[in-house]
């Protein structure tokens, strides 16, 4: 028997950046997002003899299949503290179908972790909330807690160190506020450091500590509110203003990381312009990549996606609010 679940990126509005434990993933500070429709990725897990992990759409390093290992190794901890413990067969077959360019900074990682635990609870048939499905999937990527939900969701951290200290949860669904985030992708390149090994070093960053302050004391709860509150003027400020301290820290810490491209820079630069000349309700925001996500409302999105294509050897994704991880 073989499960497949969808799933789709999720991109952060309060960045999950830095780790206050390596191991489980347990985030250094609560982080927002919103979950995209598209580009989408199916994840199909069967029971094997020995773990299997196969990509239709790329070649799995042994790096990736260690990830995993790993991952499944902490799933079966977590399961075995809810009473399942056995339930998780030895090992696992898992194909993986994805429409998502890898390790460009389009969150692949969030969709393709956030179906593996949902394949996995229906491969089990386990009765668990998409809380604990959340836990399972923040063990393989951190910011894949999030992609369970639809619509807005966030992390919350509980305090301790405990496999479940961390949470993903909804703040509204996909029905609350209908916004797009335009995808203008400059480079398809793969990024040198990925987002797990850029984690372990954001301590070392001189404005990490700061950064976590004012998560904590106000940017937080701002995006929450902007969100219920659907103020577009409200979340612009406080997304930017996060997705720019986020890369300071990157750029800061030891070694540093610069995500962002020269073309990033300018396609940011064009879109202050555009929203100063023509009144526009878009905002950017960059993860661990030099694309660029321009989150908009209903009335600008023709204008938005007629300023994407003007960009000349751009990849372009035109997604939407999307409804989180389902079984297919
Ligand atoms: O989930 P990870 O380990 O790929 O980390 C994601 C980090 C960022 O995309 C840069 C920010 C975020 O909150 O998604």
């Amino acid at each position: 028997m073989s499960i497949t679940a969808r799933s789709a990126p999720n991109i952060a509005l309060i960045k999950y950046w830095g780790n206050r434990n390596d191991t489980y993933r347990l985030c250094a500070a609560n982080s927002t997002s919103m979950t995209l429709n598209i580009p989408g990725v199916r994840v199909s897990v069967a029971h094997a003899d020995t773990l299997v992990v196969h990509s239709l759409n790329k070649q799995m390093t042994e790096k990736d299949t260690l990830r995993f290992a790993e991952t499944l190794r902490l799933i079966r901890g977590y399961l075995g503290s809810l009473g399942y413990d056995r339930a998780l067969p030895a090992s696992l077959h898992i194909e993986i179908d994805s429409e998502i360019p890898p390790s460009i900074g389009l969150a692949s990682s969030s969709a393709v972790f956030s179906a593996l635990p949902k394949a996995i609870a229906g491969l089990l048939d386990a009765d668990l909330t998409d809380e604990q499905i959340s836990v399972m999937a923040r063990l393989g990527s951190g910011s894949a807690a999030r992609s369970i939900f639809g619509g807005f969701s966030a992390i919350r951290n509980t305090g301790g160190n405990d496999i479940d200290s961390a949470v993903g949860w909804q703040i509204v669904d996909e029905h609350h506020w209908q916004l797009h985030d335009i995808i203008i992708v400059p480079s398809t390149q793969e990024k040198k450091v990925g987002s797990s090994e850029g984690h372990a070093f954001a301590q070392t960053s001189p404005h990490f500590a700061e950064r976590i302050r004012a998560i904590k004391e106000y940017r937080q709860q701002e995006c929450i509110d902007a969100i219920e509150q659907k103020d577009f003027e409200k979340l612009q400020h406080i997304a930017e203003e996060d997705c720019m301290d986020m890369h300071r820290c990157m750029e800061t810490q030891q070694p540093p990381l610069h995500y962002l491209s020269s073309e990033t820079l300018r396609i940011v630069g064009e879109v202050k312009q555009l929203r100063e000349a023509e009144h526009i309700p878009v905002l950017y925001t960059m993860d661990a990549g030099p694309t660029v996500h321009l989150f908009c409302t209903n009335e600008a999105r023709n204008r938005i996606v007629e300023f994407a294509h003007e960009q000349a050897d751009c990849t372009i994704f035109k997604a939407s609010i999307g409804p989180g991880t389902h079984l297919v």
